[in-house]
């Protein structure tokens, strides 16, 4: 793990504030009336980007025409947090990517500005880097390609891009900031005036370089496959074994962020009215019905509630459904999923070992 995105006393500690928010809150008028507040960024005071670029490098690395650079890590990690991208200033990124929940929210569906309730389930960002295609349904190559959607979806935050870029423009740090992360390359550039390279482009690049640097990696279940035995307790190994084998987990989460980085219908939504269609919205074809991207299980301890609609709350949730299979006059439904026949006991270990690869 490069980045310990939480730990327990600052969830400790966010919880108590939390409390102290609700008691505080007299009455529901006058919560609403309140601006939502912005969560903090809890990270690293230094990101340690050399073990990120290391890391990153032997993931394949991020692409040529965006180097991971630290002046542009330290812009997007400001941007990120900040609430100048939502068009009310109530908002920001980390509103529906906490940094306490694996970069998820804890909301079933994304809670945007105004209070709007969105339609999917907002993701953990943790490797990021490693996808081939951002979004549940995939309708963006790149995280730079992904970066600005947010920011003009009038579900989320709401802005537009000439006046972001405007309010950018007029923030003397920004203009700093974005002259020192994009006139590096020419260094007889420096004495510009840093407006000049505020421009959407630039901004979803640095958004995009930030969020390459949000991976992990070193859970016990890594020490125990690089030889390490000892780091699973008998009941997480168990639920490895489970996994890889009876609960055909592994044939859709599979590889180093345990995702195929394809589309599957696991029947979640199934028969609901209204149902979202998925991947169907990107390619119109019929058998994309009811597709989702497989999500990374790293983190996934942290980034409860699950599923691109937030149905199931738990983890055990989860695997009950796996267990149950989906409905079979589901006609995309994806064939591995099928009812599986574990024990209360085998469900159990299956959640240990989601627990140890979230560590
Ligand atoms: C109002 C809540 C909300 C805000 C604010 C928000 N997001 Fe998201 N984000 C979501 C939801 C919901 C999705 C999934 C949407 C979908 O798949 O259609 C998502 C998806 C993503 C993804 C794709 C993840 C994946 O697994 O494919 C990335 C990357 C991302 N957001 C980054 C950002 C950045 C950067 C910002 C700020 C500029 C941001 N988000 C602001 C809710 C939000
Ligand atoms: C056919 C491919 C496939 C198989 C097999 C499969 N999954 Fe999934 N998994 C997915 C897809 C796709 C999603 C997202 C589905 C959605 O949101 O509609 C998902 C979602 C999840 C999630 C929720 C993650 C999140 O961030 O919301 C967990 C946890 C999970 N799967 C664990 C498992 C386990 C454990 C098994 C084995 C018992 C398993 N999966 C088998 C494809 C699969």
């Amino acid at each position: 793990m490069i980045m310990r995105t939480a730990c327990c006393g600052q969830r400790r500690v966010a919880a108590v504030l939390v409390a102290v928010w609700l008691f505080a809150s007299t009455s529901v008028a006058e919560e609403r009336s309140r601006p939502p507040v912005l969560p903090k960024d809890t990270l690293p005071k230094e990101i340690d980007l050399d073990a990120a670029m290391k890391k990153l490098k032997l993931l394949g690395g991020a692409p040529p025409d965006n180097p991971l650079t630290k002046e542009q890590v330290a812009l997007g990690r400001r941007l990120f947090f900040d609430s100048i991208l939502s068009k009310n200033r109530t908002l920001s990124c980390a509103s529906c990517h906490q940094p306490e929940h694996g970069f998820a929210s804890p909301e079933p569906k994304a809670v945007g500005i105004h209070g709007q309730t969105g339609r999917r389930n907002a993701p953990a960002l943790m490797n990021r880097a490693l996808g081939i295609r951002q979004f549940w349904d995939g309708r963006a190559a790149t995280l730079e390609e992904q970066a600005l959607q947010p920011i003009v979806n009038s579900q989320e935050l709401g802005h537009s891009l000439e006046d972001v870029i405007v309010e950018l423009r007029n923030d003397s740090i920004y203009v700093r900031l974005f002259r020192h992360a994009f006139a590096e390359a020419d260094r007889t550039k420096q004495t510009e005036t840093g407006g000049k390279y505020i421009t959407s482009e630039n901004l979803a690049k640095a958004l995009a370089s930030f969020q390459r640097t949000l991976l992990t990696g070193d859970s016990p279940v890594d020490l125990f496959q690089r030889g390490d035995y000892g780091s699973l307790s008998d009941d997480e190994r168990q639920g490895l074994w489970i996994f890889e084998s009876r609960g055909r987990c592994w044939k859709c989460h599979t590889g180093n962020n345990y995702s195929d980085e394809a589309f599957h219908n696991t029947g979640i939504g199934y028969g609901k009215e209204g149902r979202d269609l998925g991947r169907f919205e990107v390619t119109k074809r019929n058998l994309d019905k009811g597709k989702f991207k497989t999500p990374t299980l790293r983190a996934v301890g942290r980034t409860a509630p699950y599923m691109h609609d937030g149905s199931l709350r738990t983890l055990e949730e989860v695997i009950g459904f796996y267990n149950q299979g989906g409905t079979t006059d589901d006609p995309t439904l994806d064939r591995f999923i099928q009812p599986l026949g574990l024990s209360e006991k085998e469900m159990n270990q299956l959640v240990a070992f989601l627990r140890a690869l979230s560590r």
